[in-house]
């Protein structure tokens, strides 16, 4: 049987309202997924909500690393996610193994992990960030606390460049915002020089350099509402521009385009993994379910408590 979206709308509706369930969705995920989520936002918002959350599912449409961010807060409830292969390139960019090797050969250094990490690298972690909150909980540690800081190393440079730390960074990145074109953004900022360029920190340096705002996907969104700019350039995963269409109907975002692709904009494939269909068949079914090892969650906890408390 072939099932149109608005069908799938309705069952999804009725099965969550059945299970008493609770959709949520990152701003990267397709529109229509968003559309019909109790609540969207970036990864601390998801982070914040869920730890609230009362309900026995969470349905979190986004990748597997924000399923097991919203298990270890919440251990006694089911958490789904539409497609488990949903991972992330920057998380797999740091191996636990490997990042205990690194954790222990710096010996008094304090452990600051970004939330695109597996639950194994947060058990190694005394402090979890988010691009929403990095700044912010690095500035809360004393200036000559020595840190080691993993796995976004184009985050990691921005926060050094913003609180004059000398973190020691991981070598990791995201595949997706490593492939901007500079060349294509410049040529689009000639093409509409009243443009402002939003620039997520997971992009490289010289992306950064020509931002008007550097943040993450929340901070870039609130920026875009408020600020009297008609016209921006987006250098983020694409999915953002959708709220940010609905939140500014009358402005014009142009998404930035990535250098190795005719495509005008640049998604992240991991992320588009979790469709409609999905979304529903995991309702139904109640599966697949984000397990993390019991120990593991134990120890990967406090690091993100941590973070949530630092981000008040
Ligand atoms: P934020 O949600 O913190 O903006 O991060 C973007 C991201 O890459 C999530 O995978
Ligand atoms: Fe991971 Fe990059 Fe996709 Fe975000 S956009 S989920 S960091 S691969």
């Amino acid at each position: 049987m072939t099932v149109d979206n608005s069908q799938l709308r309705d069952e999804i509706l009725r099965l969550k309202k059945e299970k008493n369930a609770v959709i949520m969705a990152h701003y990267y995920q397709t529109g229509d997924i968003q559309d019909i989520a109790d609540y969207i936002g970036d990864s601390l918002a998801l982070a914040q909500i869920a730890a609230k959350i009362d309900a026995p599912i969470i349905v979190m449409c986004g990748v597997h690393f924000m399923g097991e961010t919203a298990k270890i807060l919440c251990p006694d409830k089911k958490v789904l996610v539409p497609d488990l292969n949903a991972g992330c390139s920057l998380a797999d960019s740091c191996p636990a193994s490997d990042f205990e090797t690194f954790v222990k050969a710096h010996p008094g250094y304090t452990v600051i992990s970004y939330v695109n990490t597996s639950a194994a690298v947060k058990a190694l972690t005394d402090i979890v960030v988010t691009s929403g909150n990095a700044r912010k909980i690095v500035e809360q540690l004393p200036k000559d606390e020595k840190i080691i800081f993993g796995p976004d190393q184009n985050l990691g440079n921005y926060i050094n460049s913003v609180t004059g730390r000398n973190m020691i960074l991981w070598p990791g990145a995201c595949h997706v915002h490593e492939r901007f074109s500079l060349e294509k953004i410049l040529d689009i900022k000639n093409d509409h020089p009243e443009a402002q360029i939003l620039v997520h920190p997971e992009c490289t340096k010289p992306l950064q350099m020509i931002a008007d705002k550097i943040g993450s996907t929340a901070v870039l969104l609130k920026h875009a509402e408020e600020s009297p700019c008609r016209e921006f350039i987006v250098a983020t995963e694409s999915g953002i521009l959708h709220e940010m269409r609905k939140k500014c109907p009358d402005k014009l975002f142009i998404p930035a385009p990535p250098n190795d692709s005719t495509c005008a904009c640049n998604d992240c494939a991991y992320m588009k993994l979790n469709t409609m269909h999905k979304l529903y068949q995991c309702l139904k079914d109640e599966q697949p379910e984000v397990l993390v090892d019991e120990a593991i969650m134990e120890r990967a906890r406090r690091p993100i408590e941590r973070m949530l408390e630092m981000s008040k």
